[in-house]
Protein backbone atom coordinates (compact mmCIF):
# COMPACT_ATOMS: atom_id res chain seq x y z
CA UNK A 1 0.00 0.00 0.00
CA UNK A 2 1.27 3.17 -1.43
CA UNK A 3 0.59 6.56 1.75
CA UNK A 4 -0.84 9.54 0.65
CA UNK A 5 1.98 12.66 1.59
CA UNK A 6 1.44 14.82 4.08
CA UNK A 7 4.66 16.82 3.74
CA UNK A 8 4.18 20.05 4.75
CA UNK A 9 3.05 22.05 2.68
CA UNK A 10 5.80 24.72 3.45
CA UNK A 11 8.50 22.58 3.00
CA UNK A 12 8.01 21.96 -0.95
CA UNK A 13 5.76 24.63 -2.39
CA UNK A 14 8.09 27.41 -4.42
CA UNK A 15 7.19 30.89 -4.43
CA UNK A 16 4.18 32.03 -5.62
CA UNK A 17 4.82 34.67 -8.16
CA UNK A 18 2.87 38.01 -8.91
CA UNK A 19 2.11 38.95 -5.52
CA UNK A 20 -0.12 35.89 -4.43
CA UNK A 21 -2.39 36.86 -1.34
CA UNK A 22 -2.00 34.21 1.33
CA UNK A 23 -4.87 31.62 1.68
CA UNK A 24 -8.20 32.49 3.53
CA UNK A 25 -7.61 29.13 5.34
CA UNK A 26 -5.05 27.99 8.13
CA UNK A 27 -1.52 26.93 5.86
CA UNK A 28 -2.11 23.63 3.94
CA UNK A 29 -1.18 20.31 5.58
CA UNK A 30 -0.29 18.64 2.23
CA UNK A 31 1.22 19.48 -0.90
CA UNK A 32 -1.10 20.89 -3.98
CA UNK A 33 -1.63 18.14 -6.11
CA UNK A 34 -0.38 19.70 -9.45
CA UNK A 35 -0.25 17.55 -13.12
CA UNK A 36 3.27 16.38 -12.55
CA UNK A 37 2.31 15.05 -9.19
CA UNK A 38 -0.28 12.85 -10.70
CA UNK A 39 1.75 12.02 -13.65
CA UNK A 40 4.07 10.49 -10.69
CA UNK A 41 1.28 9.00 -8.54
CA UNK A 42 0.74 6.90 -11.23
CA UNK A 43 4.22 6.00 -12.10
CA UNK A 44 4.34 4.77 -9.16
CA UNK A 45 1.08 2.96 -8.89
CA UNK A 46 -0.10 5.41 -5.80
CA UNK A 47 -3.69 5.40 -6.36
CA UNK A 48 -5.63 8.90 -6.72
CA UNK A 49 -8.67 9.43 -5.55
CA UNK A 50 -11.47 11.58 -6.99
CA UNK A 51 -14.87 12.75 -5.66
CA UNK A 52 -17.52 14.83 -7.42
CA UNK A 53 -18.78 18.25 -5.92
CA UNK A 54 -20.76 21.16 -7.07
CA UNK A 55 -20.82 23.88 -3.91
CA UNK A 56 -18.42 25.37 -1.82
CA UNK A 57 -19.63 23.72 1.55
CA UNK A 58 -18.95 20.29 0.15
CA UNK A 59 -15.70 21.20 -1.64
CA UNK A 60 -14.12 22.52 1.35
CA UNK A 61 -15.23 19.09 2.96
CA UNK A 62 -13.83 16.93 0.08
CA UNK A 63 -10.54 19.12 0.97
CA UNK A 64 -10.13 19.05 3.69
CA UNK A 65 -10.77 15.07 3.75
CA UNK A 66 -7.82 14.86 1.25
CA UNK A 67 -9.47 14.00 -1.44
CA UNK A 68 -6.94 14.47 -4.57
CA UNK A 69 -8.90 15.17 -7.16
CA UNK A 70 -12.84 17.06 -6.93
CA UNK A 71 -14.75 16.52 -9.95
CA UNK A 72 -17.17 19.61 -10.79
CA UNK A 73 -19.56 16.65 -12.48
CA UNK A 74 -21.72 17.61 -14.97
CA UNK A 75 -23.72 14.81 -13.12
CA UNK A 76 -24.90 18.45 -11.33
CA UNK A 77 -27.55 17.89 -13.54
CA UNK A 78 -29.15 14.94 -11.91
CA UNK A 79 -27.94 15.67 -8.34
CA UNK A 80 -28.48 19.78 -7.93
CA UNK A 81 -31.18 20.26 -11.13
CA UNK A 82 -33.13 17.44 -10.76
CA UNK A 83 -32.91 16.51 -15.14
CA UNK A 84 -32.84 13.06 -15.92
CA UNK A 85 -29.58 13.24 -17.60
CA UNK A 86 -26.76 15.28 -17.99
CA UNK A 87 -28.09 16.32 -21.50
CA UNK A 88 -29.75 19.25 -20.53
CA UNK A 89 -26.71 20.84 -18.44
CA UNK A 90 -25.53 24.42 -19.45
CA UNK A 91 -21.96 25.70 -20.02
CA UNK A 92 -23.33 28.87 -17.44
CA UNK A 93 -24.42 26.23 -14.91
CA UNK A 94 -21.02 24.41 -14.85
CA UNK A 95 -18.98 27.74 -14.45
CA UNK A 96 -21.24 28.69 -11.84
CA UNK A 97 -20.66 25.47 -10.25
CA UNK A 98 -17.10 25.42 -10.73
CA UNK A 99 -16.60 29.09 -9.38
CA UNK A 100 -18.38 27.91 -5.96
CA UNK A 101 -15.87 24.79 -5.89
CA UNK A 102 -13.15 26.76 -6.35
CA UNK A 103 -14.40 29.63 -3.50
CA UNK A 104 -15.00 26.94 -1.26
CA UNK A 105 -11.80 25.07 -1.44
CA UNK A 106 -10.05 28.44 -0.64
CA UNK A 107 -11.51 28.52 2.97
CA UNK A 108 -9.96 24.98 3.27
CA UNK A 109 -6.79 23.41 2.42
CA UNK A 110 -6.87 24.55 -1.47
CA UNK A 111 -4.74 21.50 -2.37
CA UNK A 112 -7.13 19.50 -4.48
CA UNK A 113 -7.17 19.19 -8.15
CA UNK A 114 -9.98 20.68 -9.61
CA UNK A 115 -11.36 18.96 -12.77
CA UNK A 116 -15.04 20.46 -14.63
CA UNK A 117 -16.94 19.23 -17.51
CA UNK A 118 -17.49 20.63 -20.66
CA UNK A 119 -20.87 19.95 -20.86
CA UNK A 120 -23.07 18.68 -24.01
CA UNK A 121 -23.23 20.91 -26.61
CA UNK A 122 -20.02 22.45 -25.55
CA UNK A 123 -17.39 21.63 -27.57
CA UNK A 124 -18.73 19.27 -30.52
CA UNK A 125 -19.02 21.73 -33.02
CA UNK A 126 -15.27 22.35 -33.45
CA UNK A 127 -12.13 22.65 -31.59
CA UNK A 128 -12.65 26.52 -31.39
CA UNK A 129 -15.66 26.25 -29.72
CA UNK A 130 -14.22 23.69 -27.47
CA UNK A 131 -11.41 26.42 -26.24
CA UNK A 132 -13.63 28.76 -26.09
CA UNK A 133 -15.74 27.05 -23.91
CA UNK A 134 -12.42 25.22 -21.83
CA UNK A 135 -11.59 29.09 -21.30
CA UNK A 136 -14.73 29.67 -19.64
CA UNK A 137 -14.37 26.92 -16.95
CA UNK A 138 -10.73 27.53 -16.65
CA UNK A 139 -11.24 31.24 -15.85
CA UNK A 140 -14.08 29.70 -13.14
CA UNK A 141 -10.76 28.19 -11.89
CA UNK A 142 -10.62 24.69 -12.99
CA UNK A 143 -7.39 23.61 -13.53
CA UNK A 144 -8.40 20.89 -16.08
CA UNK A 145 -11.81 19.91 -18.30
CA UNK A 146 -12.91 17.21 -18.90
CA UNK A 147 -14.94 16.11 -22.66
CA UNK A 148 -16.79 12.71 -23.32
CA UNK A 149 -16.26 10.14 -26.16
CA UNK A 150 -13.60 8.84 -28.83
CA UNK A 151 -11.49 9.00 -31.53
CA UNK A 152 -13.43 12.28 -33.11
CA UNK A 153 -12.20 14.08 -29.47
CA UNK A 154 -8.88 13.40 -30.64
CA UNK A 155 -8.06 16.83 -32.40
CA UNK A 156 -10.12 18.94 -30.11
CA UNK A 157 -8.06 17.16 -27.30
CA UNK A 158 -4.64 17.60 -28.97
CA UNK A 159 -5.78 21.32 -29.90
CA UNK A 160 -6.66 22.28 -26.21
CA UNK A 161 -3.53 20.81 -24.91
CA UNK A 162 -0.94 22.41 -26.95
CA UNK A 163 -2.74 25.80 -25.59
CA UNK A 164 -2.26 25.23 -22.29
CA UNK A 165 -5.04 23.55 -21.00
CA UNK A 166 -4.89 20.50 -19.26
CA UNK A 167 -7.58 17.30 -20.18
CA UNK A 168 -9.30 14.77 -19.27
CA UNK A 169 -10.83 12.37 -21.42
CA UNK A 170 -13.97 10.24 -20.71
CA UNK A 171 -14.70 6.44 -22.10
CA UNK A 172 -16.65 3.48 -21.82
CA UNK A 173 -20.03 5.01 -20.73
CA UNK A 174 -20.80 8.63 -21.47
CA UNK A 175 -23.95 10.19 -20.05
CA UNK A 176 -24.12 12.89 -22.63
CA UNK A 177 -24.53 10.07 -25.75
CA UNK A 178 -26.86 8.20 -22.86
CA UNK A 179 -30.08 8.48 -25.87
CA UNK A 180 -27.06 6.77 -28.67
CA UNK A 181 -26.42 3.91 -26.15
CA UNK A 182 -30.40 3.22 -25.48
CA UNK A 183 -29.36 3.66 -21.49
CA UNK A 184 -26.64 3.28 -18.63
CA UNK A 185 -25.16 0.21 -19.79
CA UNK A 186 -21.54 -1.77 -19.30
CA UNK A 187 -19.53 -1.04 -22.64
CA UNK A 188 -16.41 -2.61 -24.17
CA UNK A 189 -17.82 -5.87 -23.63
CA UNK A 190 -17.96 -7.56 -27.28
CA UNK A 191 -14.21 -7.93 -28.58
CA UNK A 192 -15.23 -5.14 -31.52
CA UNK A 193 -16.18 -2.72 -28.83
CA UNK A 194 -13.44 -3.43 -26.51
CA UNK A 195 -10.63 -3.28 -29.78
CA UNK A 196 -12.35 0.38 -30.47
CA UNK A 197 -11.99 1.48 -26.63
CA UNK A 198 -8.51 0.36 -27.07
CA UNK A 199 -8.10 2.22 -29.79
CA UNK A 200 -9.76 5.37 -28.70
CA UNK A 201 -7.78 5.33 -25.44
CA UNK A 202 -4.16 5.05 -27.19
CA UNK A 203 -4.77 7.77 -29.54
CA UNK A 204 -6.43 10.27 -26.66
CA UNK A 205 -2.93 9.20 -24.71
CA UNK A 206 -1.10 10.33 -27.99
CA UNK A 207 -2.87 13.49 -28.67
CA UNK A 208 -1.89 14.22 -24.67
CA UNK A 209 -4.89 13.57 -22.17
CA UNK A 210 -3.10 13.36 -18.99
CA UNK A 211 -6.45 11.58 -17.51
CA UNK A 212 -9.28 9.60 -18.72
CA UNK A 213 -12.42 8.32 -17.08
CA UNK A 214 -13.19 4.45 -17.40
CA UNK A 215 -16.80 4.37 -16.92
CA UNK A 216 -19.07 0.63 -16.47
CA UNK A 217 -15.87 -1.11 -18.34
CA UNK A 218 -15.31 -4.03 -17.82
CA UNK A 219 -12.56 -4.64 -15.31
CA UNK A 220 -9.80 -6.54 -17.50
CA UNK A 221 -10.01 -4.44 -19.77
CA UNK A 222 -9.94 -1.56 -17.59
CA UNK A 223 -6.58 -3.27 -15.88
CA UNK A 224 -5.30 -3.57 -19.01
CA UNK A 225 -5.59 -0.10 -20.72
CA UNK A 226 -3.89 1.27 -16.87
CA UNK A 227 -1.18 -0.74 -17.54
CA UNK A 228 -1.03 -0.23 -21.30
CA UNK A 229 -1.25 3.93 -20.86
CA UNK A 230 1.59 5.04 -18.83
CA UNK A 231 1.44 8.60 -19.70
CA UNK A 232 -2.65 8.97 -19.25
CA UNK A 233 -3.91 7.83 -15.51
CA UNK A 234 -7.02 5.41 -16.11
CA UNK A 235 -9.95 6.91 -13.56
CA UNK A 236 -12.69 4.41 -13.08
CA UNK A 237 -16.10 4.52 -11.97
CA UNK A 238 -17.56 1.03 -11.90
CA UNK A 239 -14.31 -0.10 -14.34
CA UNK A 240 -12.81 -2.43 -11.43
CA UNK A 241 -9.50 -2.05 -8.99
CA UNK A 242 -7.05 -1.97 -10.98
CA UNK A 243 -7.23 1.47 -12.68
CA UNK A 244 -4.76 4.28 -11.47
CA UNK A 245 -7.85 5.92 -9.63
CA UNK A 246 -11.26 5.80 -8.95
CA UNK A 247 -14.05 8.73 -8.77
CA UNK A 248 -17.81 8.40 -7.73
CA UNK A 249 -20.52 11.02 -7.73
CA UNK A 250 -20.46 12.34 -4.22
CA UNK A 251 -24.30 11.57 -3.10
CA UNK A 252 -23.86 8.42 -4.28
CA UNK A 253 -21.15 7.51 -1.68
CA UNK A 254 -23.11 9.25 0.87
CA UNK A 255 -26.12 7.28 0.65
CA UNK A 256 -28.55 10.11 -0.91
CA UNK A 257 -29.40 8.68 -4.80
CA UNK A 258 -32.93 8.29 -3.84
CA UNK A 259 -32.64 5.99 -6.92
CA UNK A 260 -31.68 2.56 -7.35
CA UNK A 261 -27.79 2.64 -6.75
CA UNK A 262 -25.69 1.56 -9.24
CA UNK A 263 -23.77 -1.14 -8.40
CA UNK A 264 -19.96 0.55 -8.61
CA UNK A 265 -21.45 2.08 -5.56
CA UNK A 266 -20.35 2.08 -1.45
CA UNK A 267 -22.56 4.00 0.65
CA UNK A 268 -19.30 5.09 2.92
CA UNK A 269 -21.64 6.82 5.40
CA UNK A 270 -23.29 3.45 6.55
CA UNK A 271 -19.87 3.28 8.54
CA UNK A 272 -19.29 7.00 8.87
CA UNK A 273 -20.58 9.76 12.08
CA UNK A 274 -20.03 12.90 9.74
CA UNK A 275 -19.39 13.68 5.95
CA UNK A 276 -15.84 14.34 6.70
CA UNK A 277 -14.95 10.80 7.99
CA UNK A 278 -17.30 9.01 4.77
CA UNK A 279 -14.90 10.88 2.26
CA UNK A 280 -11.84 10.16 4.49
CA UNK A 281 -12.74 6.21 4.45
CA UNK A 282 -13.42 6.60 0.84
CA UNK A 283 -10.01 8.26 0.32
CA UNK A 284 -8.38 5.33 2.64
CA UNK A 285 -10.00 2.56 0.71
CA UNK A 286 -9.15 3.88 -2.84
CA UNK A 287 -5.80 4.11 -1.47
CA UNK A 288 -5.19 0.87 0.04
CA UNK A 289 -6.85 -0.73 -2.79
CA UNK A 290 -10.42 -1.94 -0.61
CA UNK A 291 -12.97 -0.24 -2.77
CA UNK A 292 -13.70 -0.77 -5.15
CA UNK A 293 -14.00 -4.86 -4.62
CA UNK A 294 -14.18 -6.66 -8.13
CA UNK A 295 -16.34 -9.54 -6.64
CA UNK A 296 -18.90 -6.34 -5.84
CA UNK A 297 -18.43 -3.55 -7.51
CA UNK A 298 -17.69 -4.19 -11.40
CA UNK A 299 -18.50 -6.22 -14.37
O1 LIG B 1 -20.39 14.11 -14.34
C1 LIG B 1 -19.82 13.31 -13.59
O2 LIG B 1 -20.00 13.30 -12.38
C2 LIG B 1 -18.91 12.34 -14.19
C3 LIG B 1 -18.51 11.18 -13.33
C4 LIG B 1 -19.61 10.20 -13.28
C5 LIG B 1 -17.24 10.57 -13.80
O3 LIG B 1 -18.54 12.47 -15.31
Amino acid sequence: MNTPDTTPANTTVHASPYGTLPPTSTPALRRPISLPRLAEMHQRGEKISMLTAYDATFAAVADAAGVECILVGDSLGMVCQGLHSTVGVSLESMRYHTESVVRGMLRSQSTAWVIADLPFGSYQESREQAIRSAGVLMQAGAHMVKLEGGGWTTEIVQFLVERGIPVCAHLGLTPQTVHSLGGYRVQGKSDAAASTLRQNAHTLQDAGAAMVVLEMVPAPLAAELTTALPHCATIGIGAGKDTAGQVLVMHDMLGINLGKMPRFVRNFMLDASSVRGAMEAYVRAVKDGSFPDNSQHAW
